[in-house]
C-alpha cells in the first residue's frame, strides 16, 4: 500500500496506526508520496520507518512525466493499493485508469455533497445539519467514484468550523482504517457502478 498526502497527514498516520496494531493485517505500508516538502506527514513517516516519496510538480513540465516518476516508484515497491490521504492533486484519468478500483479517498462530507477543497466550510456556512465522512474509490471524475463507507457527524448549534472539523476527523481516523480493511478483506465489490460490501469474506474479482 502507498499513502498519498500533501499536508498534516493525521489520516496515514491513522492508518500507520492501525497497521502497527494490527486492525490492517498483511499488508505493508511501503510508501508514503506526497508533493510538498514541506509537509508534516513526511515527518511522520520518517519516524515510523517508511520510504517517502518527494515529487514537486512544479519540477516537471507535463503532468505525465510527474505521474511517470509516481508509478516508476511504485512499481518499484509493488504497490496494489493507492490510499489518497489529503493529496492535493488531481491524478489524470490514465494514472486512474491504470490503477483502477485500487485508489481510494477519503472526502470530509457526505458526498456527492460539498465537493471539493473546502467541504467542512462550506458545509458549516450552509447551515446543514448533518455532514459526514465519505470514503470512495477514485474515479476520473473529481470527489465522484462510488462511495465505500459514508458516516454522519451532526452539526450541532454551538459548533464552529474548527468544532465541526474536530469531529470530522476524529471520524474518519476511525473509518479509513476500516474501509482498507474491507478492501484487504476482499469485500468490496462493484457492481452497477457501487460498492457493495461483502458479508462473507473473500476476494472480489472486480475491486481488486
Ligand atoms: C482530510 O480532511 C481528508 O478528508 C481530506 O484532506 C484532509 C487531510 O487531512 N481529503 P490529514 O492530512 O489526513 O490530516
Amino acid at each position: 500500500m502507498a499513502v498519498f498526502a500533501s499536508g498534516r497527514g493525521s489520516n496515514f498516520e491513522a492508518i500507520i496506526r492501525a497497521v502497527s496494531s494490527g486492525f490492517l493485517k498483511k499488508i505493508k505500508l511501503s510508501l508514503l508520496v506526497c508533493d510538498n516538502p514541506a509537509a508534516r506527514a513526511l515527518g511522520i513517516a520518517r519516524r515510523a520507518g517508511i520510504r517517502t516519496l518527494v515529487v514537486r510538480r512544479e519540477d516537471f513540465s507535463k503532468r505525465s512525466e510527474f505521474e511517470a516518476e509516481i508509478i516508476r516508484h511504485l512499481e518499484r515497491c509493488g504497490v496494489e493499493l493507492i490510499v489518497l490521504a489529503g493529496f492535493m492533486r488531481i491524478l489524470s484519468a490514465e494514472f486512474v485508469r491504470r490503477y483502477r478500483w485500487r485508489i481510494m479517498n477519503i472526502h470530509p462530507a457526505l458526498l456527492p455533497a460539498f465537493k471539493g477543497a473546502h467541504a467542512i466550510r462550506e458545509a458549516f456556512d450552509s447551515g446543514v445539519k448533518l455532514t459526514g465522512v465519505t470514503v470512495h474509490f477514485v474515479t476520473e471524475e473529481m470527489d465522484s467514484g462510488p462511495v465505500i463507507l459514508q458516516e454522519e457527524v451532526k452539526v450541532r448549534d454551538n459548533d464552529s468550523a474548527a468544532s465541526l472539523e474536530k469531529r470530522i476527523h476524529r471520524l474518519e481516523h476511525k473509518i479509513y482504517p476500516l474501509a482498507i480493511r474491507l478492501f484487504l478483506q476482499g469485500k468490496l465489490k462493484i457492481k452497477g457502478g457501487k460498492v457493495r460490501i461483502a458479508q462473507s469474506s473473500g476476494r472480489s474479482s472486480t475491486a481488486r
